[in-house]
């Protein structure tokens, strides 16, 4: 599979214009590398609509077509086709398998791989993902009888795998993430007995929705969905998935309609699980003018259509930890929001962010800085002080996709024009980002 080339020119962007009309986001990033993995180890096909066609879940396809599987192209507008191999059927690659930029891709194929026994596995990803901690999966897989190792102590990649006999176990998570969450669920399909995995708090549940779908004996209890079991011994069958439009990147349309006077935007075909629509809260909390209209249900996810208009002076909002899991990838674009708010807003316990694509609590803050944003940075947050110009500069994504479409919409406002550095990197979840923007903004 040819992975887009990137544009590594430096983009100019220009400030004021409000952004009007409808916008289609593309698939769901979580969902689409969920939807080739569990369908690789289905048995039969599954045929996928509207897969992310992303650098991401092609890291993901790609190193599952080293394994064996077959995977028709991921491009624009068509249907996936996966073959699927079947719970013991992957085959040892025979070379490193590279996870590009993608923690997703990684954590998730560390879990799948644990229990393949009898074969050896090299992953290894770019410089950002070898920076990225890994013990926090290999960690709970060493309990069920991983054999996991890498550097420092098995925290960063090139991680090396051998699969061996897994059991079952009971395994608290440290922290809400679904990435450590759905790797165990990948290895407990293979295990010996059940395990059962217990969150601090409920991270995002696209492996449990699309688990029961394919088959799998998966219960999830507790209080607020925290506990999940996975029973082994039952084969997952191919399925039909329709992959919904990623609230993620839904997110820097309904913030920049919001705070850039004069906009009206339509977005299409959002998913709104709720373990995802933390950032409608917090539009709501702010007094944002957006109404979710065409309610629907689409292949077991709920989705829906959002129009959202500009509105003067919306209020500063107040995060903590408690809703984090629920928006901890719209951080950087309601740091944005919050320089354009009546007051001051406070992110805190969202130390989580230290350990993304990059520091985005670091990054955020230096970017805006240069802006002339008031932003004061902590261990575990930002506090923003709305209500300043921002002025036109230099700027730089430092190869963070959310960062990079972030400080686009934040140059939109600024009083002079900007440059924006690695503008490339959000091809790593929205590759048509560049595009959907000049569109909105030609509206006018
Ligand atoms: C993801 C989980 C989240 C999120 C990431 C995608 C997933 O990470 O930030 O973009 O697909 O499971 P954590 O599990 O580290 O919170």
């Amino acid at each position: 599979m040819k992975v887009p080339t990137k544009d590594h020119s430096l983009r100019n962007l220009q400030k004021g214009g409000e952004l009007c009309g409808t916008v289609k986001v593309p698939g769901d990033k979580s969902i689409s590398h969920r939807a080739l993995l569990f369908g690789a180890i289905a048995k039969g096909k599954t045929i996928i609509e509207g897969l992310l066609p992303a650098e991401d879940p092609l890291s993901t396809a790609e190193c599952l077509r080293s394994m064996g599987v077959k995977i028709s192209p991921i491009r624009k507008g068509d249907i996936v086709e996966v073959n699927g191999v079947g719970l013991n059927g992957l085959q040892e690659p025979q070379d490193i398998l590279n996870c590009g930029n993608s923690g997703t891709t990684m954590r998730l194929i560390m879990g799948l791989l644990a229990g393949q026994e009898g074969h050896h596995f090299i992953l290894t990803g770019d410089k950002s993902l070898r920076s990225r901690p890994m013990k926090r999966v290999g960690h709970p897989l060493k309990m069920m009888g991983a054999k996991v190792s890498g550097r420092c102590d098995g925290d960063f990649a090139p991680l090396s795998i051998t699969g061996k006999k897994l059991r079952g176990a009971v395994i608290g998570t440290p922290v809400a993430s679904a990435q450590i969450k759905s790797a165990i669920l990948l290895a407990a399909l293979n295990a010996e007995g059940s395990t059962t995995v217990i969150e601090p708090a409920r991270s995002r549940d696209h492996s449990e929705r699309m688990l029961k779908a394919f088959g799998a004996n998966l219960v999830v209890g507790g209080e607020m969905g925290r506990h999940i079991t996975v029973l082994p011994g039952k084969d997952l069958k191919g399925q039909s998935i329709i992959v919904p439009g990623d609230i993620s990147s839904a997110a820097f349309w309904l913030i920049a309609g919001s705070i850039i006077p004069g906009s009206e935007i339509v977005i299409e075909n959002v998913g709104l699980n709720p373990t995802r629509t933390g950032i409608l809260d917090i539009l709501k909390s702010m007094d944002a003018n957006f109404n979710i209209i065409n309610k629907r249900d689409v292949a077991g996810e709920p989705v829906g259509d959002i129009e959202v208009f500009y509105k003067e002076q919306l209020k500063p909002f107040n995060l903590d930890g408690e809703i984090m899991p629920r928006l901890v990838d719209e951080i950087p674009i309601l740091a944005v929001a919050a320089c354009f708010c009546n007051g001051i807003s406070k992110i805190k316990g969202a130390s989580e962010l230290r350990v993304k694509e990059t520091d985005r609590l670091a990054v955020m803050a230096r970017q805006l800085k240069r802006m002339g944003a008031k932003v004061d940075e902590y261990e575990d947050g930002l506090t923003i002080h709305g209500g300043n110009h921002l002025t036109g500069c230099e700027l730089d994504s430092e190869d963070d996709h959310r960062i990079a479409m972030s400080l686009a919409i934040a140059s939109i406002l600024a009083t002079s024009n900007s440059t924006l550095r690695r503008s490339e990197a959000a091809s790593v979840s929205y590759p048509d980002f560049w595009i959907d923007l000049k569109r909105l903004q030609q509206k006018n």
